[in-house]
């Protein structure tokens, strides 16, 4: 495994590994995993897919200035390099990128990529800028690796409909590969956030997967009315004495639409039911995708 901090050192390496492919015969694939770092069982699931399914596995571990807001946690973002890296090595990566911010954005920068509509609601309307500053870095970051495919979670089912749309839009080369939510034993979410709870705060927060849980019966007892089970989900969460809670919403997925009754776009999967909920100073987000019928 090569640790590489420089755009114009990964570029290389990658081209050196693909000849080598090509003069075996082999295709060459590349699959990327892009990552803030502090590294958890949900980043490796993606990294293990990754390697799984690619010939050539790569990291990158970059906590992004421009998709933080001016009062939220970048300077405080947890970072443990060593650890990421044994992570990485077990994983079987092949190249870990980790730049500098001065490596990724040297100057002023012109150019932002916005995706439009798929960010107006959810995080993309309680976190102004974040989802610009995330579409642009993933497409920095897919232009310097140029992946065959490339993995994201969906513990982050918006920041996947966002990267999805950018990739048609811009007839980017490259397959998006949604992997599954992985959980404590509890249910809770893994998150890099997850390091700031309190002891009673991590307790508190299982309400949140536990609301999920609950949400296929509820719709059901509710005849599949969103209204009620986006009350229900809210009774339940507010139940939770610290719990504050920044939107609970069932919205038709990937388009993030307000879901029709009896009806819906032909491209939609399923009902997104979202959730962003603070405990003290830390803000957790979990969802679940209910399949349409
Ligand atoms: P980060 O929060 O580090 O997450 C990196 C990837 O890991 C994302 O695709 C995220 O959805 C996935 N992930 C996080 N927790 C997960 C879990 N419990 N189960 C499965 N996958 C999980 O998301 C980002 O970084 C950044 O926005 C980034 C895309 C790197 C752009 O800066």
């Amino acid at each position: 495994m090569k640790v590489i901090r420089t755009i114009a050192e990964l570029k290389q390496a990658l081209r050196t590994k693909r000849r080598e492919a090509w003069s075996l015969g082999t295709e060459g694939s590349v699959g990327f995993v892009p990552t803030m770092g502090f590294l958890h069982e949900g980043h490796a699931s993606l990294l293990k897919r990754a390697r799984e399914e690619n010939e050539i596995a790569v990291l990158s571990i970059f906590v992004n200035p421009t998709q933080f807001g001016p009062n939220e946690d970048f300077e405080r973002y947890p970072r443990n390099e060593e650890k990421d890296l044994s992570v990485a090595a077990d994983a079987g990566v092949d190249f870990v990128f980790m730049p500098p911010v001065q490596e990724m954005y040297p100057g002023k920068s012109s150019t932002t990529v916005s995706v439009a509509g798929v960010t107006d609601r959810l995080c993309g309307a309680s976190r102004p800028g974040h989802f610009d500053g995330v579409a642009t870095v993933v497409s920095k970051l897919f232009h310097i690796v140029e992946p065959d495919r490339a993995y994201f979670g969906m513990k982050d089912a918006q920041q996947v409909a966002v990267i999805e749309t950018m990739v048609r839009d811009l007839n980017l080369n490259v397959e998006i590969v949604p992997c599954p939510t992985v959980r404590e034993p509890d249910g809770l979410a893994l998150s890099s956030r997850n390091v700031y709870l309190s002891e009673e705060h991590r307790k508190e927060a299982l309400v949140l997967s536990q609301a999920l849980a609950l949400s296929d019966r509820w719709l059901a007892a509710e005849g599949g009315r969103v209204e009620a089970l986006t009350r229900r989900i809210t009774d339940y969460i507010q139940s939770s004495p610290s719990a504050d809670i920044d939107y609970v919403e069932v919205l038709s997925y990937p388009s993030l639409t307000e879901p029709k009754e009896g009806e819906h776009n032909e491209l939609d999967k399923g009902l997104l039911i979202a959730l962003a909920v603070r405990f003290g100073q830390t803000r957790l987000i979990d969802n679940r995708l209910i399949p349409y019928g």
